[in-house]
């Protein structure tokens, strides 16, 4: 994104532009802070789908009549706006995937070849699910070892231990930019440095990351970035897989079909050069356009302002959460994105949610598919509460009352 002068946030407006916002749940107003799961989506991300369904939709890279040159040319636009968005130094470094978790299996799936007995694949014991089972199962189909960085208390990594396990033997280094439960911004630059000196492969898993800072891949200079569509105010369904030029070159493809080959015989096949090699099939075209202008509208309302006005809620529901007898914040990194977990005494987080979404609060409960993360803090879940830039600071004042309700009724 290029740099602008920033603009004064309008929250008003912006939160005009998120049709869904604008309802009731048993009879009070909907209050949404469950982001970190999905983000809501604004007008002109719906109408760009609706647009392409009603005038443009046909396969794309297939056919020389219009629909198809339209809908071929709007597809990869959208790699170029996205391969922008990230700073990648070339577009086909961007493969278009169904979300973060396709894209970590894609590349744990591709890798295969290149990973041995013995190798060692580091993650950290903050990773969400979707960052550990797929490296458990390569491990599992090549005889490596999984490893697990450990973290303090606060939700910081551990960046003595992570020193001390990585090794010659660390073969591809797997972590979160940003975890989908603490919060924690992750020291990645740091991490991949040290993956660096031994010639270990990175990954970042940035689901929570990329709608909540500037990602500039060439800077971060990680070998992979993953990202969900539907994190970034884009359609479900839609995703990236960012990988330097030469690695992707040398990872084997993930699925094999139609778009992918270049040359196919009953004796041979070869594969079309990137990143048609990792788009096998025809992919999810509308919902790649949704994604291409759910970029375009955060360039609209100012990303760096609707980011500072995030914070400014996060720092104030932290301080009034903190306010309330028995809670308990659950990772207190020193550097932080705008999600909040936290317990409550011994009330039981799905019971806390079900009074919260009595007066409209919408927050997810439970582990987050980071289980691993719950044995840890030895809880069974937490509430977590996590803004977007079009949340207020009056909503989070009926979170809290709503809380405090809820520690009457429950306890
Ligand atoms: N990974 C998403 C979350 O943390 C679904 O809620």
């Amino acid at each position: 994104m290029e740099e602008k002068a920033k603009k004064p946030f309008e929250l008003d407006r912006v939160r005009e532009n998120f049709p869904i916002l604008d309802q009731d749940i048993n009879g009070s107003k909907l209050i949404y802070f469950d982001n970190a799961a999905s983000t809501q989506k604004p007008s002109r991300v719906i109408k760009s789908i609706k647009q392409y369904y009603e005038s443009d939709h046909s396969n794309v890279h297939r056919g020389v009549h219009s629909l198809s040159i339209r809908a071929t040319e709007s597809y990869e636009k959208s790699r170029r706006v996205i391969s922008s968005y990230i700073n990648a130094k070339h577009e086909h470094e961007v493969i278009h995937t169904k979300g973060t978790t396709e894209s970590i299996n894609l590349v744990a799936q591709s890798l295969s070849d290149q990973i041995k007995e013995n190798d060692e694949i580091l993650i950290s014991a903050m990773e969400h699910h979707s960052n550990i089972v797929p490296w458990q199962e390569l491990c599992k189909r090549s005889g490596a070892v999984l490893k697990v960085i450990p973290i303090n208390e606060t939700g910081d990594i551990n960046l003595d231990e992570m020193n001390r396990l990585i090794s010659s033997k660390t073969k591809i280094i797997s972590i979160t930019h940003v975890s989908n439960t603490l919060g924690t911004i992750n020291p990645i630059k740091k991490i991949i440095n040290r993956a660096k000196s031994v010639d270990a492969l990175t990954l970042i898993d940035g689901a929570q990351a990329v709608a909540h800072m500037r990602i500039d891949v060439q800077d971060i200079d990680c070998d992979f970035y993953v990202f969900s569509g539907h994190k970034l105010y884009g359609p479900t369904g839609t995703g990236v897989l960012y990988g330097k030029e030469e690695v992707l070159k040398s990872l084997k493809p993930y699925q094999y079909g139609g778009e992918m080959i270049l040359k196919v015989t009953f004796d041979e096949t070869t594969y079309n050069s990137l990143p048609h090699k990792f788009e096998a099939g025809t992919p999810n075209i509308a919902g790649t356009i949704g994604l291409m202008n759910a970029i375009e509208y955060l360039k609209e309302i100012d990303f760096d302002s609707a980011i500072d006005h995030e914070m400014a809620i996060h720092d104030y529901a932290l301080q009034q959460l903190k306010l309330l007898p028995n809670l308990k914040v659950i990772g207190e990194a020193k550097d932080k994105s705008s999600i909040i977990s936290f317990t409550i005494g011994e009330l039981h987080p799905h019971d806390v949610g079900t009074i919260l979404n009595q007066k409209a609060v919408a927050v997810r409960t439970g582990h987050h598919c980071t289980m691993p993360l719950m044995d840890f803090y030895q809880i069974p879940g937490t509430i977590r509460a996590s803004f977007s830039f079009y949340n207020s600071k009056e909503e989070v004042d009926v979170l809290v009352s709503a809380l405090e309700l809820a520690t009457e009724m429950l306890s």
